[in-house]
């Protein structure tokens, strides 16, 4: 064997002491008891498995002064996530054979952890599908306007969902319906207008007619970022090829005054009242949402800093997604079963990737956990280019040591690994 790693392991759905056995980055024995060449003891500290988040905006290439692969992966690894998936809407878009070989090139170069990269459906480029199928992690359309974002028309929505089928990938859905987004666009003041000049009913609107698009088809349908009680409803009633997903923003916070500076929060879907944030974490704890990803959408400062109309929508979160979350579950406000379900199971699961378990088979990707390590969330520790996060002093556990492939690539507040560590997979 060679790595043996010990400590107080989630395994099967509760907690064990007992010992990883790891060869070839794989797991390979789950025991009481084993030996190996080298043999590291965590003692009390929790061994749970490491995080998968399946929508990222690394803006690479194209918008590198937000962020790139190095330091998004950099951000992703420090908070416990071993495997992430980026969004096409870069520049160029991911949306041909070749920006796609290009992007995943590109990042296999600089990523420190392992990755994958959805293809974007345009209008146009539905005779792509087949081909783009084979080498991507997967496909992204955009049914409304947001930053960046390419345009699809919703009358070619069936033979586009018809198409990706066929490929086998999983489909995610920025879910708000163009027509309702143009009917209620005014121009906006601050915060409470997002909200109000993008309603839960272009939301809502638009998850329905996914579901009766995707009727008697087996095609993956993953809807992102659900941020309304009035979509997560509609989603209540879903065939059971149709997941969804909820961000820590939607979930954890609700427009209200005095929020600081507003344009930070601004973000598609926008965050909305108390009562949407509320049903939206019931969904987490009950199960009716699948997973819980971080949409991480890094803007600068400046280009954040002028008036609420012109700045741009999105928010960083990649690197505080999971230390919250698990100071939520230390204070018991939703299970260590369910946080992991959401962090790690189902995102693993829905991309297909032998990720997100400790079990055997499994990549030997964990997270070292020590429960007494409460800390404050501060935007000048993170390693996102932006350097600003809507969860400022917030509480947080972050991981001591982050394992991938049975690699440490986090120990004592420094990346152990080169640039390039991180690997393509999902495709
Ligand atoms: C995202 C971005 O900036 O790329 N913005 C956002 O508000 N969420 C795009 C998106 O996911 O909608
Ligand atoms: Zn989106
Ligand atoms: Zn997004």
């Amino acid at each position: 064997m060679d790595l043996v790693v010990e400590g107080k392991v989630y395994y099967r759905g509760a907690f064990e002491n007992c010992c990883i056995g790891i060869e070839n980055g794989k797991i390979v024995e789950i025991k009481k008891i084993l030996t190996g060449d080298n043999h590291i003891n965590f003692g009390k500290k929790l061994i749970l498995p490491a995080g998968v988040d399946i929508h990222v905006h690394f803006r690479d290439p194209g918008m590198t002064h937000k962020e790139d692969f190095s330091s998004g992966s950099t951000a992703a690894a420090y908070g416990g996530i071993s495997c992430v998936f980026d969004m096409p809407n870069t520049i160029p878009q991911t949306i041909t054979l070749e920006n796609l070989s290009d992007k995943i090139d590109s990042a296999g170069n600089k990523s420190y952890i392992d990755f994958g990269v959805f293809a974007g459906v345009t209008s146009e480029n539905l005779s792509l599908i087949e081909k783009l199928g084979k080498k991507s992690s997967g496909f992204k359309i955009y049914l409304g306007n947001t930053t960046l974002s390419l345009f699809f028309d919703k009358l070619k929505l069936r033979e586009a969902l018809d198409l990706i089928g066929i490929t086998g990938k999983p489909v995610l859905f920025h879910a708000e319906d163009e027509e309702c987004l143009i009917k209620f666009k005014n121009k906006e003041v601050g915060i409470s207008d997002h909200m109000r000049f993008r309603p839960s009913s272009c939301e809502e609107l638009s998850i329905k007619e996914i579901i009766e698009s995707s009727k008697n088809l087996t095609t993956r349908v993953h809807i992102c970022h659900v941020s309304s009680c009035e979509g997560l409803e509609f989603l209540k009633k879903r065939p059971s090829n149709i997941t969804c997903g909820v961000t820590p923003h939607h979930s954890l916070l609700n427009v209200k005054k005095n929020m600081g500076s507003e344009t930070l929060f601004k973000v598609n879907p926008p965050i909305r009242t108390s009562f949407d944030k509320e049903s939206l974490f019931n969904g987490l704890k009950n199960g009716v949402v699948n997973v819980i990803e971080s949409d991480h959408a890094p803007h600068t400062q400046d280009e954040k800093n002028v008036d609420f109309d012109s700045a741009p929508s999105g928010l960083p979160g990649v690197e505080t997604m999971y230390p919250l979350f698990l100071y939520l579950a230390k204070k018991q406000v939703l299970t260590f079963q369910r946080l992991i379900s959401l962090m790690c199971v189902n995102p693993a699961s829905i991309m297909g990737i032998q990720k997100g378990k400790i079990d055997i088979g499994y990549d030997a990707d964990f997270v070292i956990i020590d429960l007494n390590n409460e800390s404050r969330i501060k935007s000048e520790r993170l390693h996102s280019k932006c350097k600003w996060s809507v969860f400022e002093d917030w509480p947080a556990i972050f991981p001591d040591t982050v394992f991938i492939r049975g690699e440490k690539i986090i120990q004592d507040d420094e990346i152990q690994v080169k640039q390039g560590f991180g690997n393509y997979i999902g495709a």
